[in-house]
Order: C-alpha cells, then sequence, then structure tokens
C-alpha cells in the first residue's frame, strides 16, 4: 500500500523540481573557468544542449521519486539517496549553466517529470532487483548520451565540458552501485524502448 505521507512529500517534491531552483552542495564544476566566447549559434546550441540535460535531471529527480514511493524493500534505499542527492546537483548545475547562457528551461517539464515519476513507480513495484536493474540501465543509457553531447560541445567551451564530465562520471558510478546492490540485466527489449522513450525527450527538449 501507498503511505499518503510519503504520496504527499514525494508531490512536493516533484514541484520543486519543476518549478523551484535546485541547490548543490558541491561547487559547479568548471566555475572557476574563465568563459569563452560563443558565438551567437554556439551560444545557442550549446544553451539547447544543457536545457536537455536539464530536462533529463528532471526525470532522475521524478525516477528516484516513483521508485522511493513503490519500493517495496528499503534495503537499497541508502544507496539510492546518495546518487538522488547528486542528481539534485546536477539538476541546479545544468540550470545555472542555462542561466548564464540565456538559455530557458523546457516549458514541458511538468510532463517530463510526470512520465518518468509514473515509469519510476513502475519500477519500484517490479522489486529491488528489476526496480535497481532499471535504475542501472537508465544511467548507463545517459552516461552514452553525455558522451554524445560532450562530443556536440564547443570545443572551447570549457565551463559546459565540466559540468556535463563530472555528470558522466556520477551517472557511471551510479551505475555501478546500483549493480551491486543487486541490479538485474534487463532483456534487450526494454533496454531499446528506454533508449526510444529517452529519444523523444532529447529530441523535444532541444526545441521546446
Ligand atoms: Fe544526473
Ligand atoms: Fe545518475
Amino acid at each position: 500500500m501507498i503511505d499518503i505521507d510519503r504520496f504527499i512529500i514525494g508531490f512536493d517534491k516533484g514541484l520543486r523540481t519543476v518549478f523551484a531552483p535546485a541547490q548543490s552542495l558541491r561547487a559547479k564544476p568548471g566555475d572557476v573557468l574563465s568563459e569563452s566566447i560563443l558565438n551567437e549559434t554556439q551560444r545557442r546550441h550549446v544553451a539547447s544542449l544543457m536545457r536537455v540535460n536539464h530536462s533529463g535531471e528532471v526525470c532522475a529527480q521524478a525516477l528516484y521519486q516513483g521508485q522511493a514511493l513503490t519500493a517495496r524493500d528499503s534495503a537499497a534505499r541508502d544507496a539510492l539517496e546518495k546518487a538522488a542527492q547528486e542528481e539534485t546537483e546536477h539538476l541546479a548545475w545544468t540550470e545555472s549553466r542555462i542561466a548564464e547562457l540565456g538559455g530557458a528551461k523546457s516549458v514541458l517539464n511538468p510532463l517530463w517529470y510526470a512520465g518518468s515519476f509514473a515509469i519510476g513507480a513502475v519500477a519500484g513495484l517490479l522489486g529491488d532487483k528489476w526496480n535497481l536493474g532499471f535504475l542501472a540501465e537508465t544511467e548507463r543509457q545517459v552516461v552514452a548520451h553525455l558522451q554524445g553531447h560532450l562530443e556536440k560541445l564547443p570545443a572551447d567551451d570549457v565551463k559546459s565540458r565540466a559540468i556535463l564530465e563530472q555528470m558522466c562520471n556520477d551517472e557511471a558510478r551510479h551505475a555501478t552501485s546500483a549493480l551491486a546492490h543487486g541490479g538485474g540485466e534487463l532483456p534487450e527489449v526494454v533496454k531499446s524502448a528506454m533508449r526510444a522513450s529517452s529519444k523523444v525527450m532529447t529530441e523535444t527538449a532541444y526545441w521546446l
């Protein structure tokens, strides 16, 4: 049964994720580096890439919240909490970088949040093995996605690069941790469906 208190806390966290500025304990990577000179096309392109990554982090918040709401076994929850804290930092870093570049966050963030929350809640119901397996696969796909974005960044945009590199390291660690806590290997058909659904978000959030 879903605990009503946890549901209310989850709902509150969702509203904060989508509408309030996120906070970070760690300093934003690359904050001490000086801003590179980007032309207008490059600036818009990087702001769009960072909008995609910010929406990805909105999804990460929602997945973790959805999973926490329905997970039956609390044994893995401690491990998930540290990862969730780092996801909040990613949210803060990407949001801050979007602002520095004069860009805007995705207007569809409430939709990305709701969809990911529902997916996380279903994963949580399947028990720790599949819940953690789903998480590990998500993180692996995020790593691959971030590596793609690192190649798309203008070579001298060291500030954006520093953020994405740190995020990439963190996500890889989240994947390893989820597997270490007993995450199972998902069927290939599920992995493909996950890639297809995240593609809808990444391609839409580049523009909206
Ligand atoms: Fe993240
Ligand atoms: Fe992560």
